[in-house]
């Protein structure tokens, strides 16, 4: 039987070679239904099968891999992550839960052991939201909250998130199918890189999640007239980008003046895109946090007024969708003290914290009790090509995921 450092050794080589699932060349980008996914499940699926677990999937593209309990009847408990990445990801961010929860599965096989209660093993096909920006969307189809509405979204090329679905194999007739039954399910426990500063700077391997912030997603698209760089006085523009620009800063201001909310413009794009040509269109996504949700929705509108505002005074027309919005979670308490447990006998201090990013977590904990441990990633960084752990962490988390199911009743 190897032991849990072996394993996480083999884990980070595995996420090695998940990090070659890309669909660019040397950066790592793998976002929902893409050929990338495609290898990534494949690849996904085999290690799945080596730990002993029957493998799918479902109708939404989730890959999940099935261990089954003692005996037939039994609840299940999902433990998991996304395989999906942003743009230029790290390597961690979502496969890592995938990983450990496949090597807690592969102990057991190794020892020919069976719990009381099934496990199924998650690797969810679009956590992030980089192509349809509706994130959650394979969590969503489990937690029964994916809405025909929703599949209509299309990506940048105009290709909708049911037909995406139809290209990879799933089945958007038939979210149903995908839609699991609370009564089915003890709960959902995700490992997961923490992506903030506060384990490495407290010098821990691990740390157990008290909740997920919530999180809005829109789009502000400002609508001026495109003109001659060189011909239009001051007097005569309706400069969308200048208009966007305003609001860029509103956004910052609004941060730096509300303890607790992080807004960021992480996108934009310009029509026509020239550099001698005033531009006549300029479209941006504004990504808001904060752990109330009335905060978070009053800045929300805030920023909309504003941008009302800022396109009166330039004779502008401005658009405000919101593309998604989750509330704010609470882990299960009977999670989070069991995973406290759990991690009693692996770290000298065991500390909870709340996780400012958004996890699959966030969306099932409509279904079912949710829990998650973070692990420590080097200076807090993610969603960048830096992202890095150590195998020591992640033999350390290997080892209180499979303490906590232990003690799972
Ligand atoms: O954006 C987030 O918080 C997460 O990484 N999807
Ligand atoms: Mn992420
Ligand atoms: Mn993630």
């Amino acid at each position: 039987m190897r032991s849990d450092v072996e394993l996480a050794e083999e884990i980070l080589r595995r996420a090695d070679a998940l990090a070659a699932c890309s669909e660019e060349a040397n950066r790592i980008t793998r976002v929902a239904y893409s050929p990338a996914m495609r290898l990534a499940n494949d690849l996904v699926a085999g290690w799945m099968r080596e730990a002993g677990l029957s493998v799918r999937e479902d109708a939404a593209g989730n890959l999940l891999g099935r261990y089954d309990a003692r005996q037939p009847g039994a609840k299940t408990l999902l433990i998991g992550s996304h395989l999906d990445s942003v743009r230029d990801a790290g390597r961690y961010d979502g496969p890592l839960g995938v990983l450990v929860a496949i090597a807690c599965v592969q102990k057991l096989h190794d020892a020919g052991e069976r719990l009381p209660f099934a496990i199924e093993v998650a690797g969810f096909c679009d956590e992030e939201g980089v192509r349809f920006q509706t994130t959650y969307l394979g969590s969503r189809a489990l937690a029964g909250t994916l809405t025909a509405a929703d599949l209509a979204q299309v990506d940048a090329q105009g290709v909708s998130i049911a037909e995406a679905m139809r290209g990879f194999g799933a089945n958007p007739e038939h979210l149903d199918l995908a839609r699991r039954e609370a009564r089915e399910l003890i709960g959902y426990v995700e490992v997961h890189i923490e992506q903030g500063p506060v384990l490495d700077r407290m010098a821990l391997p691990v740390g157990v999640v008290t909740g997920i912030v919530g999180q809005t997603r829109a789009t502000l698209t400002f609508t001026g007239r495109a003109g001659h760089a060189g011909t239009t006085p001051p007097g005569f523009r309706q400069d969308a980008l200048a208009g966007a620009a305003h609001l860029i800063l509103l956004v910052e201001t609004l941060m730096l003046r509300e303890p607790g909310l992080l807004a960021t413009v992480g996108q934009i794009e310009i029509q026509p895109g020239a550099s001698n040509v005033i531009p006549g269109v300029a479209r941006l996504t504004v990504d808001l946090r904060h752990a109330d949700n009335t905060v978070r929705e009053h800045f929300m509108e805030l920023l909309a007024a504003g941008a009302r505002h800022t396109a009166r005074q330039r004779r502008l027309e401005v658009k405000h969708e919101i593309v998604q919005s989750t509330a704010s979670v609470n882990c299960a308490p009977e999670f989070i003290s069991l995973l406290q447990q759990a991690a009693q006998a692996h770290v000298p201090q065991v500390v909870e914290l709340p996780s400012g990013a958004g996890h699959d977590a966030a969306a099932l904990a409509a279904l079912t009790p949710v829990g998650m441990l973070f692990v420590r990633c080097k200076d807090g960084i993610s969603h960048h090509p830096d992202e890095s752990v150590q195998a020591e962490d992640v033999a350390v988390a290997l080892g209180v995921l499979s303490d906590f199911l232990r003690l799972v009743k």
